[in-house]
């Protein structure tokens, strides 16, 4: 099989990790996070993106459907999961794989969270496991693209 190339995407506040809401959200890092996919899965080849800024999210998402040859991406939204429509839309415009993960789990939180406005364009959603939602994502992913 060719070496899959996974997009990992992060958008606004995650760049906090491992200092924001640590008894919530963890106390890994973001670059902790990575680097544990990144050993987790050798065969992989990853690329990681962090934004707090919804545009530059989905400017990398038409991106990476035009130029990035990406065999999937996965996505953490941050709290734009929860009401914006504009990334909605721009799930939907690609044809690339979304997997939608959360460090939390969402529905066992504030009313506001249990709502995702993205999960319907998604192709899978992790949500719940810390930073192995992010392994897990990968991981059905994988699945997908072997069988799908
Ligand atoms: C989050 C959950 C969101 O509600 C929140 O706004 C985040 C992180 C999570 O990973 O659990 O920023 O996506």
């Amino acid at each position: 099989m060719d070496t899959l190339s996974i997009l990992v995407m992060n958008g606004p506040n995650l760049s906090r990790l491992g200092k924001r809401e640590p008894e919530v959200y963890g106390r890994r890092s973001l670059d902790d996070i990575n680097r544990g996919l990144a050993e987790a899965f050798p065969g992989v080849a990853f690329d990681f993106f962090q934004s707090e800024e919804e545009g530059e999210l989905l400017e990398k998402l038409f991106h990476c459907e035009d130029h990035g040859g990406y065999s999937g991406v996965i996505l953490n939204a941050g709290a734009l999961t929860h009401y914006s429509i504009a990334l909605r839309d721009a799930i939907s415009a690609v044809s690339v794989p979304v997997i939608e993960v959360h460090l939390s789990n969402i529905y066992a939180r504030e009313e506001f969270r249990r709502k995702s406005v993205i999960s319907e364009v998604c192709s899978g959603v992790v949500s719940g496991f810390g930073a192995n939602s992010y392994h897990l994502g990968v991981r059905g992913l994988m699945g997908m693209l072997e069988s799908p």
